[in-house]
């Protein structure tokens, strides 16, 4: 009998922090678990149940869902008045529905045995005990950048970073504007993002587990340093099986989607592309890129002389120059408003990705073989993508001039150095290796699945 078709009693419920760079993570390792014979509930917030697409049960069979409540259900975050409102908010209704949810589910026979709770909610520990369910944290970023935020926790950095750190456990040598941007911009407004991601180790203790969506040849340094205090267990990459091991039928869609996106015009785009002849460029879900910075896009995207295709999404759409409107193919380019982006990376047409490096994309770049062109906005990103460009050997950095903004001729000197520049092979070259390494990680018994496995055999 193989350990998959041996009952469970187990049953863990997951509890992203709603946004879809968060939730899809969560839903993806959710998969794997049930794949493994654990019965798995997600609980989304009401606002996300009921406003993305697909509707999650159809994006993820195989997984019961529930919901629970952020105190916004009819607007989310956009019904909060900012992230400081909304944040409380989510702690406090957030934790007295997961608890009523908790209660029901043991009442109805179905009692959780473990709570997987996002890193950005760490209240949920506290919850699961008071229910009589384990814990077990999941953090959807690097392994790097949890390390850093943890060196900062801990108290061996001072903020801001104003000079070059060196010598940090598990850490390359970093410029202050490497890091995590909080560590220069600490102030408000960014004081309470700050909170944030260091409260991800606030009653870390509680939990059994610290999932990192990472895997271990990827960042062997900063785990192996993190796995000294913590229980630290990469467990990813989180894309659906289909593009990696394909070991779960059917797992060819992510989760859950913010926007619909446009899948018949990109297709067909891509379609009539040669393979790597195309340059695909998308800043994720949340980055607000200024009109001046949009331009220079642009017109580097069009200088570079490949077809472009770039995801504007349509609350952006108005900052476009003339001449690049959404939905139009225009100066060798198609602007839509939200792509299937894997799809899109693993078409074989795509030889260089433009990207903010949210950690997401970053993985995804990977799990594909695309070489990247970098341009960080915040948070977590610049990390990401100086891993990219030195520790991983898959991208150029864009660098920032005049303005704090990346010029159109950085943005042309840095897609043609990716596409065809003398590095050019070697990048393509590396992303083939990681790619490789990401499916062998995930296969039967690599790296991340070894550690699923130990956390199923853990609930079951
Ligand atoms: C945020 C942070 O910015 C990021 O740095 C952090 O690591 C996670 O939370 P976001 O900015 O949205 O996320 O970026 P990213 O992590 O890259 O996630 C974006 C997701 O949206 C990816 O899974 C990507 O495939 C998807 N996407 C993006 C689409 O499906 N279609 C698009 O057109 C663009």
């Amino acid at each position: 009998m193989t350990m998959e078709e041996r009952e469970s009693s187990g049953h863990a419920l997951i509890v992203p922090y709603p946004t879809q760079g968060h939730i899809n993570p969560m839903l993806q390792f959710a998969k794997r678990i049930a794949a493994h014979g654990l019965r798995v509930t997600a609980a989304l917030t009401r606002f996300i149940a009921n406003t993305t697409s697909p509707p999650p049960a159809a994006a993820a069979s195989g997984i019961a869902f529930a919901t629970i409540s952020d105190g916004f259900d009819s607007g989310g975050f956009s019904e909060a008045s900012g992230i400081p409102t909304y944040l409380a908010g989510l702690e406090s209704a957030g934790a007295r529905t997961l608890g009523e949810l908790l209660g029901s589910l043991a009442a109805g026979g179905q009692p959780v045995t473990v709570v997987v709770y996002d890193s950005f909610l760490p209240w949920a520990a506290g919850v699961a005990q008071r229910h009589g369910a384990a814990a077990a944290s999941f953090f959807t970023q690097s392994v790097a950048v949890n390390a850093a935020y943890c060196h900062l926790w801990e108290g061996r950095l001072r903020l801001p970073v104003t000079a070059a750190v060196e010598g940090l456990p598990g850490l390359l040598r970093m410029e202050p504007e490497e890091l995590p941007s909080f560590f220069t911009e600490s102030a408000a407004p960014y004081a309470v993002y700050l909170e944030l991601v260091l409260n991800q180790f606030k009653d870390l203790e509680k939990a059994d587990f610290m999932l990192i969506n990472s895997f271990y040849e990827l960042e062997p340094m900063a785990t192996d340093w993190l796995k000294t205090t913590r229980p630290a267990r990469t467990i990813g990459p989180t894309v659906p099986s289909a593009y990696l091991d394909g070991r779960i039928p059917g797992d060819s869609t992510y989760g859950v989607q913010l926007l619909p996106p446009e899948t018949s015009a990109c297709t067909a785009w891509l379609a009539a592309r040669p393979p790597l002849s195309a340059v695909y460029v998308s800043f994720g879900s949340i980055a607000e890129i200024s009109a001046a910075q949009t331009a220079e896009l642009a017109h580097g995207l069009a200088a570079a002389g490949r077809p472009f295709l770039w995801v504007v999404r349509p609350s952006e759409a108005s900052k476009l120059p003339p001449g690049f409107a959404t939905g139009a193919a225009a100066a060798g380019g198609l602007v839509v408003g939200w792509a299937p982006q894997l799809e899109v990376l693993a078409s074989g047409a795509v030889g260089c990705f433009v990207t903010h490096c949210g950690w997401n994309s970053t993985a995804e770049a990977l799990v594909a073989g695309v070489p990247m062109v970098t341009v960080a906005q915040w948070t977590d990103q610049p990390t990401d993508a100086k891993y990219v460009e030195e520790e991983w050997g898959v991208g150029v950095r864009a660098r920032k001039g005049e303005g704090g903004l990346v010029g159109r001729a950085e943005v042309e000197r840095c897609v043609r150095e990716v596409m065809e520049g003398e590095r050019s092979e070697g990048m393509r070259r590396r992303a083939a290796e990681w790619k490789e390494a990401a499916r062998r990680a995930v296969a039967a018994g690599g790296s991340s699945d070894r550690n699923v496995v130990e956390f199923v055999e853990r609930y079951r």
